[in-house]
């Protein structure tokens, strides 16, 4: 049987998962793919440092360079994270004609075309099935499965910290710095893990779809985003009554804007949304992660699975794993296009152009007339009002009041809360989360 020897940099949560997972169904890899894979050698920081799952002693090392430039090894899996001295392994991983497997969005997002270019000139592939959505096969389901569609509307949940925290700020009641902490030593949050609830983590993935889905880089400095900091037990509960639930959503939405050109105009944003709770991305909770695929062709999709964690993370590295063997055996090295096609097909729009729907929750003085106050400035901004809701309060004292509001362009939404923040009666900043009816 042809053999491939792997070396991995990184053996923490993700890559001593791989490592486990290797010796639980090395045996059914072979046997599936006729191939054996073997681990020559792994690179870690700290020998001694205490891992999720033991890692054979003697395949470590602490020189990450043993790896790249060991001539028995043909792929790498990078698993250190971070854009700085992982961008140095990968690229010297390609430079030396080896496959590279990595679940590293943030260093693909931030030089993806320089990744992909240097694979390129080196006649290898770069994978990274890991990067979006944990254990969940949803780059090989756009790439390959949903090939033939084009896709009007992505809508996932892409980050399992910030899933995790949300539902158990829901069902629980617990409270946001201690969830956090559970989902770090459960492996889930990135280091820092202000990338998980910043949305930056998020983002980083939600522009791989973007790019996978729309055929053009997207650059993730255009993409708006939001994390979870200001999502409230409050709000849930206001949400809850009025049908939805808040989620952190990754968004790739051909955009409801007049196109001025014949460009594809492209939403890409990540923030908190109400979406119904009827629909079944509202019922995903804990660390999973979800992708609501619509593809022009096939109609609805939902991809399902653990989003965050060493068991889940393992399988989607060790698909590419399989993927990059399979190459090998076979010389077919430029099999797998990169996320960044060479063709501009679209580009991304800036959210104040975005048309959304709204939920705002003001905090006010609770007497005559306030309603009409913000009525006024919302309708001089052409902006209409769809439902109104407004717990019972003593009169006088400073009561919430939750606005619905009808489809409106970001930056006139923007602009007409700054001005009724300023009403003497609105006594705190407004809140404000966009409403996506996944319709
Ligand atoms: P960890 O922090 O758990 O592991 C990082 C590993 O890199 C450690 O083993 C560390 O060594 C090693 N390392 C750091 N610097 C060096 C160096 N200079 N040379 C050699 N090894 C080094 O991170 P994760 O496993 O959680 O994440 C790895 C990657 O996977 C990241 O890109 C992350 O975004 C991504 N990812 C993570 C998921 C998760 O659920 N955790 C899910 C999907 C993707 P040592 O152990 O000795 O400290
Ligand atoms: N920190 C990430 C998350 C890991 O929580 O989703 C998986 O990419």
């Amino acid at each position: 049987m042809q053999q491939v020897n792997l070396g991995m940099i990184g053996g923490g949560t993700v890559g001593s998962g791989v490592f486990h997972a290797w010796q639980k169904n090395g045996d059914l890899l072979a046997a599936r793919l006729g191939i054996k894979i073997s681990f020559r050698k792994i690179a870690v920081k700290a020998i001694d440092e205490p891992r999720a799952y033991p890692i054979a002693p003697e395949l470590l090392t602490t020189q990450w360079q043993e790896v790249v430039n060991d001539p028995e090894i043909q792929i790498v899996i990078e698993l250190v994270g971070g854009t700085g001295i992982a961008k140095t392994m990968v690229l010297g991983a390609l430079a030396q004609g080896k496959t590279v497997v990595t679940a590293n969005k943030a260093l693909l997002s931030a030089h993806g075309p320089e990744l992909f270019a240097a694979a390129a000139k080196s006649g290898v592939n770069l994978y990274y099935e890991a990067s979006v959505c944990g254990g969940i096969p949803i780059i090989k389901a756009l790439r390959e499965g949903l090939v033939a569609n084009q896709f009007p509307a992505i809508y996932g949940i892409v980050n399992g910290t910030c899933n995790y925290i949300l539902s158990r700020m829901k069902f629980e009641g617990a409270d946001f710095a201690t969830v956090l902490a559970e989902a770090q030593k459960q492996g889930y949050a990135e280091t820092p893990p202000d990338l998980d609830i910043d949305g930056h983590d998020a983002a980083h993935k939600t522009g791989i779809l973007g790019s996978l889905a729309h055929g053009f880089w997207v650059n993730h400095h255009q993409i708006h985003t939001e994390g979870i900091r200001e999502v409230s037990k409050i709000d849930m509960e206001f949400a809850a009554k009025l049908g939805y639930t808040i989620k952190l959503l990754g968004i790739v939405k051909q955009a409801a804007v007049k196109n001025p050109g014949r460009k594809t105009l492209v939403q890409v944003s990540v923030y908190p949304a109400l979406i119904p709770s009827a629909h079944v991305l509202a019922n995903v909770n804990q660390v999973f992660n979800a992708v609501f695929v619509r593809g022009d062709i096939v109609g609805d999709t939902l991809f399902y699975g653990r989003g965050a964690g060493k068991d889940a993370t393992a399988s989607a590295v060790l698909s590419d794993v399989a993927d990059a063997a399979q190459d090998l055996k076979h010389g077919n090295q430029m099999r797998v296009p990169p996320f960044v096609p060479t063709a501009q097909a679209g580009k991304v729009v800036p959210l104040d152009e975005v048309i959304s729907q709204y939920y705002v929750r003001f905090s006010v003085v609770d007497k005559p007339g306030v309603l009409a106050k913000i009525a006024a400035i919302f309708a001089a901004a052409n902006i209409g009002i769809s439902s109104v809701f407004q717990p019972e309060g003593d009169e006088g004292a400073s009561v919430p009041l939750i606005l619905m509001i009808h489809d409106a362009p970001n930056a006139a939404m923007r602009k007409a809360l700054a001005r009724i923040a300023k009403l003497p009666a609105v006594k705190a900043k407004p809140v404000m989360f966009r409403v996506e009816n996944l319709e």
